[in-house]
């Protein structure tokens, strides 16, 4: 694989990152979400979200990408320090481009995002919301040290009655970046 390097995200970025974060939901989520939702609105909602998310920024938000020679970002990650008093930071998103996964790019980001943590002097903990049926994501934050710590409905995307979302958790930002 070409080496990547990871920066920080700017609004120029907005664009590919909703392209990204909309593909993987179509390819993650499609017995998950509304088929209609996945065909149609949630291109324009991503794009919105990233521009708003990236043209005015909230002081604790931390948005990196990893940008791939000649490619340009070709996954990100999304954070936010100190959301929650048990929990900690909250990591928002997590993405890397379908045909790059499996090439330790998540994991480079997983790391990156917790010494950005770190680096705004967040708290100790960090934590995410993965959906139940997506086993695969689970199992890598299982294998970078996460636990799943609660298990809740899924009441905010349009998924059907009976969705469960797991919340996963890291006690030590620092233990992450290692
Ligand atoms: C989840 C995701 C971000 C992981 O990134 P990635 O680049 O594919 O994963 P990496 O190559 O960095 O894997 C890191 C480690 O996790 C392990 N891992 C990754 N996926 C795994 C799986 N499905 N089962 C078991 N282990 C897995 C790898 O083997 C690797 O272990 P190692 O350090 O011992 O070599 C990426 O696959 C992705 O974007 N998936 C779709 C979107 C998604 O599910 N996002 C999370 C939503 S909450």
């Amino acid at each position: 694989m070409e080496p990547i390097t990871i920066r920080s995200a700017t609004a120029a970025d907005a664009l590919r990152i909703a392209s990204i974060h909309c593909e993987n939901w179509r390819d993650i989520y499609a017995d998950v979400l509304d088929p209609d939702y996945l065909a149609g609105p949630i291109e324009q909602e991503r794009r919105e979200l990233w521009l708003d998310r990236l043209t005015n920024p909230s002081p604790a938000q931390s948005v990196l990408v990893a940008d791939m020679p000649g490619a340009g970002p070709v996954g990100f990650i999304c954070l936010y320090r100190d959301q929650d008093p048990r929990w900690g930071s909250l990591i928002d998103n997590l993405h890397v481009a379908p045909g790059l996964r499996g090439q330790a790019i998540g994991k480079h980001l997983m790391r990156a995002g917790a010494q950005a943590m770190l680096d705004v002097e967040a708290g100790a903990g960090v934590h995410l919301w993965v959906f139940e049926a997506n086993t695969a994501g689970l199992r890598f934050y299982e294998r970078l040290g996460g636990s799943v710590v609660e298990r809740c409905l899924e009441t905010e995307l349009p998924a059907p009655p009976e969705t469960y979302i797991l919340r996963v958790f890291w006690s030590d930002l620092a233990a992450l970046t290692a």
